[in-house]
Parts: C-alpha cells; structure tokens; sequence
C-alpha cells in the first residue's frame, strides 16, 4: 500500500512555488476568495475543474459527484448552489459531463456497481425520458456518449428549475447556466446544448437545446 508521504513531499514543493511566484500568494487567498464561476461536475478523477478551466485557486467554486447530478431535493448541491448564487455571486453556473463517464456507461450497460445504482437512478430516468433519441444509436459507447450529452441538458434545466436561480433571475441578477461535455481522449470542453440566462424562459432553451442535440453533428 501506498503511503501519503509522496504527496506531503508534493505539496511542499507546490507551497513553496507559489510563493516564489508570488509572495502573499496564500495571504491574499486567505482573505478571500472570488470566483466567477461555479463548476457542477463528475467526481471522476480525470476531469480536474481547475486544471481544464486554466484557473488557480480561489477562480472556481467547484461542485462535484458520480455523473454531475442537480437532484431537486439533495441539499449538498443545492447549497453549493446558493452558496456560490447569493454570497459569492458568481456569473457562470457550468454543468460539465465528460464522455466515457463510468456512471453513465453503467446505466447504458445495464450493469450494476452497487450502492450507487439508487444515485444512477436519476441517470437511468432520463435514458427512459430519451429512449427515442437513444434507440436509434446501436453501440453502447456512442449510446453512452449521446446520454451524456442529455444529461447535461437535463441537469442544466434542473439548476434553472430550483428556487435559486429563479429568484435570482427575478431578483435581476446576471447570471447563465451553461451546460458543457469534456473529452477525455482529447482534452476540450464542448458546449452541448444552448445556455439560459433567464431573460428567456428555460422550458424555450431546454427545447431548443434537445432540438441542437438531434441536428446531425458538425465537424469543429
Ligand atoms: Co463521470
């Protein structure tokens, strides 16, 4: 097994040049912290929010879990939600799924992994919601990576759907949700879908961003 020592070794190092860069480096950090953004996405280890944004810290308010779900009565991410809406402002709500994600593939699969097929339930309702537009995809890799892309436009309409974002929008607040793909076999952000920024209803944007999904794919 493994020992942590590496990791202090690490973290030493990396203590040590962010001063060298930057004196009061981790003073101005204590003080405060202001991100424009918050990040709502997969647990997975391979989707850092920080390193893929090209953010330090204290630029991004990060959410993160298996499959980058917004459950309507989980109160971890809505708290991260309101806390990053109504104290820390920030202007950007990202929802950020990753192609190959193990949850997803898991309910494409049908394959079970235990404990978390009660939280992949939410994943699984939006594949029966989308059945149609799944049907017609035969391999389970392409099927995995079309779910993907719904979910994320599910989860987008469910941060515009909490009581959060609606009063801030009504409150005026400026602030767009946006729901992006990350692909782990080439490193880039995608936008899937179309983003909300209250001044249109969401139920327009969440049809107009099923609808993007549906156009045959453009090279980019
Ligand atoms: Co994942």
């Amino acid at each position: 097994m493994c020992s942590l020592n590496s990791l202090f070794a690490n973290n030493r190092a990396w203590s040590a040049q962010c001063v060298a860069s930057e004196a009061d480096y981790f003073t101005r950090l204590a003080h405060q912290q202001a991100p424009r953004f918050l990040w709502i996405g997969c647990s997975d280890s391979r989707v850092p929010a920080n390193e893929i944004l090209g953010l330090q810290p204290g630029e991004v308010f990060v959410h993160r879990n298996l499959a980058n779900l917004v459950v309507h009565s989980d109160l971890n991410c809505l708290s991260v939600l309101q806390y990053a809406v109504e104290t820390l402002k920030v202007e950007h709500v990202m929802v950020v799924g990753h192609y190959g994600c193990g949850g997803i593939q898991a309910v494409t699969e049908r394959r079970s992994v235990g404990l978390a097929d009660n939280w992949l339930r939410h994943v699984e309702d939006i594949a029966q919601k989308h059945d149609e537009r799944l049907s017609d995809v035969c391999h389970d890799t392409e099927r995995g990576a079309r779910l993907c892309e719904l979910n994320v436009i599910e989860q987008v309409a469910n941060v515009c759907r909490t009581t959060i974002l609606r009063r801030a929008w009504y409150r005026g607040q400026r602030i767009e949700v946006h729901g992006l793909v990350y692909g782990l076999a080439d490193g880039l952000l995608r936008r899937v879908g179309v983003s909300v920024n209250g001044t249109n209803t969401w139920t327009e944007r969440y049809q107009a961003s099923l609808q993007s999904l549906d156009l045959p794919k453009s090279e980019d």
